[in-house]
């Protein structure tokens, strides 16, 4: 890695506590993501993924360890970061222009140029004619990339994003992933990017992070080095299967290799 790394998490850990029981469910978990990067997190349901990225983005504080975003301690919520989830939560009642508008208007004022941003991302995402429609007139897909619009408005320099096509078919996914893959190399960004998918890891990021549960912590580490833009014929080389076995394996045996 060249430049520092924009997100440096070191032996964090996580207990929920309440008045019944204490929960650990993070444990040394240690990580960076380097500017400009692409790194996935993958593992088991219930070990720790979503509690990682709301530590990341400070809305809740970790019980251990450090958390350092561009250098500095994360101690609230971050306006240079923005998040997507797994549902695309837009508001029924606003045009998509003015859901992509939404983090904008927080903030204060909607000026005309940030209102070209917006129509400039609806149309990089092939949403451009769908500016004046509202979001129950659009496909999962279609909405899944209001929503990414909307996270991209604010000119975040980091994107966290939890699962974001996990409701979606095979093949909207599919297409998602090669625009997501076109968005990340057009606008620069670091993306943190959760998914169940071992395939979909594979084919959007430089890193894959292997988280281990109970408690949760980065069991291994891989870079994927396959050529860039990557295509779906890359889904069906040796070398892609090739790390998704290695992947597969490592979140089975994720208990002996900590
Ligand atoms: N606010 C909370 N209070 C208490 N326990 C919580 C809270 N949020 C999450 N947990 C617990 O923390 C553990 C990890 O949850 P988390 O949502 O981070 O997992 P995950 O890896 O994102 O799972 P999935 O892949 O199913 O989304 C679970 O055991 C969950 O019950
Ligand atoms: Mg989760």
């Amino acid at each position: 890695m060249t430049t520092s790394p924009v997100i440096e998490l070191d032996a964090v850990g996580m207990t929920y506590r309440s008045r019944k029981e204490t929960n650990t469910v993070l444990d040394g978990c240690t990580l960076t993501v380097g500017r400009g990067e692409f790194v996935s997190i993958v593992g088991h349901s219930g070990g720790g993924k979503t509690t990682l990225l709301r530590i990341i983005s400070g809305l809740i504080h970790p019980t251990e360890g450090s958390v350092r975003v561009n250098g500095q301690h994360v101690d609230q919520s971050l306006s240079d970061m923005s998040m997507v989830f797994q549902k695309p939560v837009l508001l029924p009642w606003r045009d998509n222009l003015q859901n992509v508008l939404l983090p904008m208007e927080f903030r204060g004022r909607v000026t005309d140029t940030m209102r070209a941003y917006a129509m400039e991302l609806l149309e990089m995402t092939g949403l451009k004619d769908t500016a004046r429609r509202h979001p129950y007139e659009l496909s999962g897909g279609m909405q899944q990339r209001v929503a990414i619009c909307r996270a991209l408005v604010s000119h975040p320099d980091i994107m966290l994003m939890d699962e974001p096509f996990g409701a979606l078919d095979a093949m909207t996914r599919d297409s998602m992933n090669l625009e997501l893959q076109r968005i990340w190399s057009e606008t620069g960004r670091s993306i943190l990017f959760v998914t169940h998918s071992i395939p979909e890891a594979v084919f959007l990021s430089d890193r894959v992070l292997v988280i281990g549960d109970k408690p949760g912590r980065v069991v291994a580490d891989i870079t994927v080095d396959l050529p860039r833009p990557r295509t779906k014929a890359h889904r069906y080389t040796p070398e892609f299967y090739e790390y998704e076995q290695q992947i597969s394996e490592l979140i089975g045996a994720k208990e002996s290799i900590a």
